[in-house]
C-alpha cells in the first residue's frame, strides 16, 4: 500500500495541513494539494486494513485557483515538514485556516459561526520566523524534520526564517538541537542543547512600550507582530477595570500579566501561573515594577486544585497545544470569572475546551483568528467566553 500511486479528487481542508479525499470508500488525508484539485498522490501511511490513509500529492492533474509556485526548494512531497502551504497563495491560506477553525468549532463544540482570519503580516509570508529550533542530522548539519518523521532534511536557507536570525547552517554541530533567536531589539542568540553558545543570555523583546526579557530558547511568540497583536486582543476582550482581580494562566514571561496589571492598577491584582523555571525567573524581572502582579511558580492544574489562585473577575489562559482540558476548565469556572479569554494555538483543543465551558454555562461571545504562522497550517485564536446568565441580563 505505502508507495502506491493513486488518482484522487480532493475534497475539503482538514485540521493538520491536509485535505480530505476518498479512495474506495476510505478517507485519505492528502498533503500538498487544495480542495477541488485532481491529483496523482503517493500513499505515505496506512495498510489495507487502516481506517484512513495518508498521501502526498506528487502531480497536479487539475489545479485549483489559489495554487501558486512554491518559493521554497525544501517544501513539497517528501521534503521538509515545517511548512504545509508553500504551494498556496496567502489569501487562500487565510480562507482555509478560517474553514478549519469553523469546522473544529462545529464538530467539537456544536457552534456554527463564520471565522474570518486576520493577517497582521501584510508581507509575502516569508522571513517572519524569529525563533527556529533546528534539528541536527547524523553528520552534524542543521535542518528540519520531514512530516511525521524523525528524518532531518538538511537546510541551508529557510525562506520563512527571519533574515536577521543568527546563521547556524553551514556549520557542523555536536548538539542534538540548535535554537536560533532574534529579538525585536536585535538580540541574536544561539542555544545548543539548552546552553547559550552565542549572544546574550537573555533576548530583549519590546511590546507596547515595555521590554520583556526571555532567557535563551524560552517561550516567546515567533512572529514579530504576534506578541503585540495577541496582547491587544486579550485586553480588548477582557476589558480590565481598575481594582479587578484577574488570573493569567500559563503566563510565560508575563506578557499578558504586565498589561493586565497596568490596567487593574495598584488596587487590583493579577495572579499569574507558570511552571517553567526560566520563564518564572524572567517574569519576576519583567514584572518587578508592578507589585499588583503575583507570580505562582507551579503547574496550573495544581495551583487551581490547591486553591492558590482564588476567586477572579476574569481569567486569561494561553495553554500549550494540548489545551486546558475538562478538569482545568471546571476549576477555572469555580473561580467565578464573568469573562474568560482563551488564547489558543490549536483550534481543536480550543473547540473541545469551549464545549467544556459550555457545559458550565459559559458561551462563546467573540472569536478572533490570526494568521501568525504564514505557510503553515497553524493559526492562533483568541476567544471570549462569558457566563450565559450575564449575557441574557
Ligand atoms: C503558549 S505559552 C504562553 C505564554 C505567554 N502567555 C505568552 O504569550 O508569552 C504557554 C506557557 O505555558 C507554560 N506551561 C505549559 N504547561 C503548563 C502547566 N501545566 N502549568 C503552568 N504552565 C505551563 C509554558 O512553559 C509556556 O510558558
Amino acid at each position: 500500500m505505502i508507495g502506491d500511486v493513486v488518482e484522487l479528487d480532493v475534497g475539503p481542508i482538514a485540521h493538520g495541513g491536509h485535505c480530505v479525499a476518498r479512495l474506495e470508500g476510505r478517507v485519505v488525508f492528502v498533503r500538498h494539494t487544495l480542495p477541488g484539485e485532481r491529483v496523482r498522490a503517493v500513499i505515505t501511511d496506512g495498510t489495507d486494513t487502516s481506517r484512513f490513509l495518508r498521501a502526498d500529492a506528487v502531480e497536479v492533474l487539475d489545479a485549483a485557483a489559489g495554487r501558486v509556485d512554491s518559493r521554497c526548494g525544501y517544501a513539497g512531497p517528501g521534503g521538509c515538514g515545517g511548512c504545509d502551504f508553500q504551494h498556496v497563495g496567502l489569501a487562500t491560506q487565510h480562507r482555509l485556516l478560517g474553514d478549519v477553525v469553523r469546522e473544529q468549532l462545529l464538530r467539537l463544540a456544536g457552534i456554527d459561526r463564520e471565522v474570518a482570519v486576520e493577517a497582521p503580516d501584510d508581507g509575502d509570508g516569508l522571513g517572519w520566523r524569529t525563533r527556529v529550533a533546528w534539528a541536527v542530522d547524523g553528520d552534524g548539519r542543521t535542518g528540519l524534520r520531514k512530516h511525521r518523521s524523525h528524518d532531518v532534511v538538511p537546510i541551508e536557507h529557510c525562506p520563512i526564517a527571519h533574515p536577521s536570525l543568527p546563521e547556524v547552517t553551514g556549520e557542523r554541530w555536536s548538539a542534538g538541537r540548535v535554537d536560533a533567536v532574534v529579538s525585536s531589539e536585535g538580540d541574536a542568540i544561539v542555544v545548543a542543547d539548552e546552553e547559550t553558545v552565542r549572544g546574550r543570555r537573555h533576548a530583549r523583546e519590546s511590546v507596547r512600550g515595555r521590554t520583556f526579557r526571555v532567557t535563551g530558547s524560552g517561550f516567546w511568540q515567533v512572529h514579530p507582530r504576534a506578541a503585540e497583536v495577541l496582547a491587544e486582543a486579550v485586553l480588548a476582550m477582557v476589558v480590565p477595570r481598575t481594582g479587578e482581580r484577574i488570573a493569567d494562566l500559563y503566563s510565560g514571561v508575563g506578557l499578558f500579566t504586565a498589561f493586565l496589571a497596568e490596567a487593574v492598577g495598584p488596587d487590583g491584582a493579577v495572579v499569574s501561573v507558570e511552571s517553567e523555571a526560566g520563564a518564572v525567573r524572567d517574569a519576576r524581572r519583567n514584572l518587578h515594577d508592578l507589585p499588583q502582579a503575583r507570580i505562582i511558580d507551579d503547574r496550573v492544574e495544581r495551583a487551581l486544585r490547591t486553591g492558590k489562585v482564588g476567586s477572579c473577575d476574569a481569567v486569561v489562559l494561553d495553554p500549550p497545544r494540548s489545551g486546558a482540558k475538562a478538569r482545568v476548565v471546571r476549576e477555572i469556572v469555580e473561580l467565578g470569572p464573568s469573562r474568560v479569554v482563551y488564547v489558543a494555538c490549536d483550534p481543536a483543543a480550543l473547540a473541545r475546551d469551549v464545549a467544556s465551558f459550555g457545559e458550565h454555562g459559559y458561551e462563546l461571545a467573540d472569536l478572533r483568528a490570526y494568521a501568525l504562522f504564514p505557510m503553515t497550517h497553524h493559526v492562533e485564536c483568541v476567544a471570549l467566553l462569558r457566563r450565559s446568565s450575564d449575557l441574557t441580563r
